[in-house]
């Protein structure tokens, strides 16, 4: 099928969805487990950061296709929840949402706090314009370590990430379902076990994120 017909088709689209809500779900796991490091000290993130700082023209390689990947799921997304909307015109007295979660049919709002999370965190870790003053080491390079830990420490932003992973956790305990579904594994027998696969993969990211503000605001990661 040519790209301009597959774009224009539901499945197309839906297909979009799929591939790039993947890439983003490896960014994200890729991103944890970097994060994770801070439990290996100062040495630890700071290095991993120095690392893939070295990587320079390859990284910006694979933050433009991050960016294109985000902004087609993005784009896609809502023209596929616009059409959803348009094709239920009729608001019925007693609302039946047959086997849709929560999850699911709020899937616009999440990807969208989501993407408002994405800017405050750029701004904050990226850019460094919110947040406690950053040390800057001798490379040029800010202390990840002292950021994350300083910034954690305050409970505005310990609660600003509690908040964003929750909806984090939402976002994709679905996602996963629909890729799945996308993808034609979903006969009656699979689909329970899918969901519940989902959650699962949802909870545990979510849970590896929560844990960093979490444990340094109570005090448990130390310099
Ligand atoms: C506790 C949770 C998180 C922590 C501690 C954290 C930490 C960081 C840090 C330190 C950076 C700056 C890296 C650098 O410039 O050296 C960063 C960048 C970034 N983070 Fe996170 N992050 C968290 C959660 C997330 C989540 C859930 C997402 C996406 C949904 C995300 C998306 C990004 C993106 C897109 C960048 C920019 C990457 C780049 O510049 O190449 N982060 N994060």
């Amino acid at each position: 099928m040519p790209l301009k017909d597959l774009i224009r088709s539901a499945v197309g689209r839906k297909l979009f969805m799929a591939i790039t809500g993947f890439i983003l779900f490896g960014f994200v796991v890729a991103h944890l487990l970097g994060n994770l490091s801070i439990y290996l000290g100062a040495n630890g993130i700071n290095a991993y950061a120095e690392h893939l700082h070295q990587l320079e023209p390859l990284l910006w390689v694979f933050r433009i296709g991050l960016l294109v990947a985000f902004g087609l799921h993005v784009f896609f997304g809502s023209i596929l929840t616009l059409e959803n909307w348009k094709a239920r015109p009729i608001v019925y007295k007693r609302k039946k949402h047959q086997r849709s979660t929560l999850a699911g049919r709020t899937m616009i709002y999440t990807g969208l706090l989501l993407t408002l999370f994405i800017v405050f965190h750029l701004l904050h870790f990226t850019f460094r314009l919110i947040g406690p003053e950053t040390e800057i080491l001798a490379g040029g390079l800010p202390n990840v370590f002292l950021m994350v830990l300083e910034s954690f420490r305050q409970v505005g932003f310990a609660l600003a990430y509690l908040v964003a992973m929750t909806i984090l956790f939402f976002h994709l305990s679905h996602g996963f379902a629909s890729l799945f579904q996308t993808t034609g594994l979903n006969n009656d027998v699979a689909l329970p076990w899918l969901e519940r696969l989902s959650r699962a993969i949802a909870v545990a990211l979510a849970a590896g994120f929560v844990s960093i503000p979490v444990l340094i605001f109570f005090g448990l990661v130390i310099k």
